[in-house]
């Protein structure tokens, strides 16, 4: 079940350059200039339990690095949610993932309940997220955490990174239980938050 297929999809050529282009742009929004490692998206999907991943969130999947993976490994019938603000990289990732699981959206992570809901679901069994918490204006932040408790569901998983530990007064303050790591080999070392509300006995 866990990895039906043997090779993440394929990521088109120039999502490097597209993602630099893009930090040049809109650098407080995306934070790092170039995506993801490898390292630090194997660490951040290390919680997953794939058998009982039905559905799936993603906050600012960027050129899709983490997104390809989560295709690789989910379930052949879980959903994944994909919610992105930069136009080009929905463009893109519209382009290049072409897998029937995967639901691109143009938005920002502070209306997942809606999203969820206007895609028949109305939680999520983990949502994962590289956007800047730490450096958006609180107010957003607080939004965007206050949003996604309320549709995670129970026994679920808010899996984050971040480059600084700004975030993590808010994070500890929105959900019951916050265990951390720290991955250096990415270009920015990177925090995992990974976040989980208490279950009801
Ligand atoms: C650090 S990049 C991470 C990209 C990719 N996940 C990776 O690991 O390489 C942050 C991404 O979050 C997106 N983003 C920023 N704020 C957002 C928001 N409020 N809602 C959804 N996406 C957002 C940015 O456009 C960018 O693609």
């Amino acid at each position: 079940m866990n990895d039906h297929r043997e090779t993440a999809p394929a990521i088109r050529d120039g999502h490097v350059l597209l993602f630099a282009r893009n930090f040049f742009r809109h650098p407080r929004m995306l934070g790092s200039i170039v995506p993801s490692s490898r390292f630090l998206i194997r660490e951040l999907l290390s919680p997953v339990d794939w058998t009982r991943a039905r559905v799936i969130v993603e906050y600012g999947p960027g050129v899709g690095v983490i997104t390809a993976e989560v295709l690789r490994r989910m379930r052949p019938d879980a959903l994944l949610i994909a919610i992105e603000t930069n136009t080009d990289f929905v463009a893109y990732l519209r382009g290049a993932l072409t897998d029937p699981r995967l639901r691109v959206v143009e938005d920002s992570a502070e209306a997942v309940e809606e999203i969820l809901c206007r895609h028949g679901a109305r939680e999520a069994d983990y949502i994962i997220s590289g956007i800047p918490l730490g450096s958006m204006p609180g107010a957003l932040r607080e939004r965007i955490l206050h949003a996604t408790r309320a549709v995670l569901a129970p026994g679920g998983t808010f899996l984050v990174f971040q480059f600084t530990t700004r975030a993590l007064a808010d994070l500890k303050r929105t959900f019951d239980y916050v265990a951390r790591k720290f991955e250096p080999l990415n270009l920015l070392p990177a925090y995992l938050f990974f976040c989980q509300t208490a279950t009801a006995t």
